[in-house]
């Protein structure tokens, strides 16, 4: 089942509090977003890439992909002020007639078997997301008084990769400009057009680099895959 494949890389990391883009941050030797590259280049299913970048972090991003040999960069595209426009620059530029996955560059975890299910049920149902059942309870908060508490069997924590056929991608994208809908993720402008979202049941790893203490839980990641690879 092949796919295209938008990356998000256009932030500014501010979260992470670094002063520069979290994606440089190295991880075993390597630059996150190449990580994330990396999986994609790896997967023969992938006919592309549509790499999301900064003004400002175009050149040095375009030079590691060159040294890290990322072949299937098929165009840098222009970021947006936000990560909806940095999508929707990509999503316009998709050929027609193809499944197409977005993806967080900030997510370098991500693994080959988890993007061939999802791609799988997009295929067959039009959108589907990568997501894991919660594991805190949740209540609903106002000022600093609990509302109520939130059926915990009914939350998952939506991830990237989520896939589309593009024509729902695209017009998905088109009805939340008509709207001005900021959403914080493509499958949520997607939901607004009443098509159906599936649920494929991903991986705890599949974490987003997001502030400090996740790079601890990354570091851990990785000496545990290596562990893994050695025995
Ligand atoms: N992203 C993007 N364009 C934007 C904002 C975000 O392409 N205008 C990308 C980020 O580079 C990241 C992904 O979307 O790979 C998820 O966003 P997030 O984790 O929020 O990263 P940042 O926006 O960079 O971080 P922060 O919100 O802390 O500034
Ligand atoms: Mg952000």
């Amino acid at each position: 089942m092949t796919y295209e494949v938008i990356i998000p890389a256009a932030g500014q990391g501010r979260r992470m509090g670094l002063g520069k883009n979290k994606l440089f941050l190295e991880l075993d030797r390597l630059p996150v977003f190449i990580h994330t590259l990396t999986v994609f280049e790896n997967d023969p299913n992938c006919n592309g890439i549509w790499l999301v970048v900064s003004s400002d972090d175009k050149k040095i991003m375009d030079e590691l992909v060159k040294k890290y040999s990322i072949t299937k960069v098929t165009a840098l595209i222009e970021g947006g002020a936000e990560r909806q426009h940095s999508v929707y620059h990509a999503v316009k530029e998709i050929p027609d007639d193809t499944i197409v996955l977005v993806h967080d560059a900030a997510r370098p975890f991500i693994q080959t078997e988890q993007i061939a299910r999802l791609t799988k049920v997009a295929k067959e149902s039009g959108a589907a997301v990568l997501a894991v059942p919660i594991k805190d309870t949740v209540k609903k908060v106002n000022g600093e008084l609990v509302v109520e508490t939130v059926e915990r069997s009914s939350l998952w924590a939506i991830q990237t990769p989520q896939a589309f056929r593009i024509s729902i991608l695209k017009e998905a994208h088109e009805r939340a400009v008509v709207d001005t809908y900021i959403g914080t993720d493509d499958a949520s402008l997607v939901e607004r057009l009443g098509q159906a979202v599936q649920i494929v049941e991903g991986n705890y790893d599949n974490i987003k680099l997001t502030t400090p203490e996740d790079l601890y839980f990354a570091e851990a990641i990785v000496a545990k895959r290596k562990k893994a690879s050695n025995v």
